[in-house]
């Protein structure tokens, strides 16, 4: 095994999306040197399945963007560390991935941006802030993509965005254009989300004839999880959003399924959360987004339908607050009319868990905070599509 020949492709495949200069992994894997530098940290995370980051267990869902490397491809590496790591016939190195550096999907039509550069301190707690972007619309539009450019992506661990007809984030805010500070939700009922970003994330498009609608008056509210890394830093992020020309067929509707019935006792590693609800009516499901913060050890949710058949929806058996995302199924998952959807959260609340964020173990409610819980399975739903319509 050498690296131009059997690693090389997987690792430019596979990890120079995060590991490359301005993204957010902690150093590069563009070249030999990088590879060979940290060679047996690298069998040893790929071996577990640390690197890449990709949570959903295979067989329980089928979900664009798949990161995960197959057991070949965790062999390869492993077999090329044993072997001294060494670095091969240069001939066989293949071009090393050009990433594009503008938009991924193309010029959008509207770009907005943080009014002002936030400062992240250099050290301290996670920071959650919410910033205010005004769109100056002067019609609704309908949006079928977003992308998101953070500008420091050393300190932007996620974000979400929602928009806010009511004018409840300019109140927050107090009209500023610093935004304010917001944990867990944005103060205000937000409805669906319009764009979730993490590192890694590939834009989306919606399918055709899909599209939010982004209404005239209303802002567009961007919730910020900064992670301090040492250093003051500043971030000022871009958003670019698509439109189609024509009203969309079907809106995407928001189906959770979720308790607020949560009450950990400290000290139990093995508390459950468990909710169902039914589909109104032919759905096809688009994409779905778990959420749970740090105690939270497993996230599951299956679909039963009226004839008694189960679809898995997701299984996520190591959840980590860190890497949520949205996941988009690679083809909808029709669930017909009075279709169960049942979801499961497993959380650890004591001292074992090293996300658990008291020391000694509390009790533990419902709540927005981190130091809260939480249990929601969010379902990015349409009307079940006929063709010839
Ligand atoms: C989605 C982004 C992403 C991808 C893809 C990714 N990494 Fe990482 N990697 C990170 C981040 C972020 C860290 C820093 C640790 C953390 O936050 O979990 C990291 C850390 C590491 C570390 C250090 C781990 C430690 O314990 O110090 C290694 C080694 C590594 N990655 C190897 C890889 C390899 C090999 C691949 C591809 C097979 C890969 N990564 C793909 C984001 C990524």
């Amino acid at each position: 095994m050498t690296f131009n020949k059997d690693v090389a492709p997987i690792i430019f495949a596979h990890c120079t999306t995060c590991h490359r200069p301005g993204e957010v992994a902690p150093f590069p894997l563009l070249t030999y040197q990088d590879a060979k530098s940290r060679a047996p940290l690298m069998a040893k995370v790929v071996a577990s399945r640390l690197m890449p980051p990709w949570k959903p267990v295979p067989g329980y869902g089928e979900f664009l963007g798949n990161r995960r490397l197959t057991d070949a491809q965790i062999r390869v590496i492993g077999q090329w560390v044993r072997e001294g790591a060494p670095e091969g016939d240069p001939h066989d190195l293949p071009q090393a991935p050009r990433f594009v550096s503008g938009w991924q999907l193309g010029q959008p039509d509207l770009v907005l941006k943080m009014a002002r550069p936030f400062n992240v301190p250099a050290t301290g707690d996670d920071v959650y802030h919410c910033f205010v972007l005004r769109t100056g619309l002067t019609e609704d539009k309908y949006v079928v993509g977003f992308e998101e450019r953070p500008s420091n992506r050393r300190v932007v661990h996620h974000s979400i965005i929602v928009q806010d007809e009511h004018g409840a984030a300019r109140r927050l805010a107090h009209g500023s254009d610093v935004g304010y500070p917001c944990f867990g939700g944005f103060g205000f009922p937000a409805p669906g989300y319009l764009g979730f970003w993490t590192p890694g994330a590939v834009p989306h498009r919606q399918p055709p004839g899909i599209a939010e609608i982004l209404k005239k008056r209303a802002d567009l509210v961007l919730q910020t999880h900064f992670h301090p890394d040492g250093r003051p830093e500043e971030e000022q992020t871009t958003i670019g959003l698509y439109f189609a020309q024509r009203p969309p067929r079907e809106v995407p509707m928001d189906l959770t399924v979720g308790s607020v019935d949560i009450d950990i006792p400290a000290g139990d590693a093995h508390y459950k959360v468990a909710s169902f609800a039914y589909v109104p009516g032919d759905v096809e499901v688009i994409s779905i987004i778990p959420h749970c913060h740090l105690l939270c050890r497993e996230v599951m949710a299956n679909a039963t339908l009226p004839d008694g058949g189960t679809k898995p929806l997701i299984w996520i058996k190591d959840w980590e607050f860190n890497w949520q995302q949205q996941y988009w199924y690679r083809t909808p998952v029709k669930l017909p009319a009075g279709t169960r959807v049942d979801m499961e959260m497993i959380y650890d609340n004591s001292s074992r868990n090293p996300r658990n964020p008291h020391h000694p173990p509390e009790r533990v409610t419902w709540g927005e905070q981190s130091t809260d819980e939480m249990a929601e399975v969010h379902l990015e739903v349409v009307p079940e599509q006929r063709r010839g319509h």
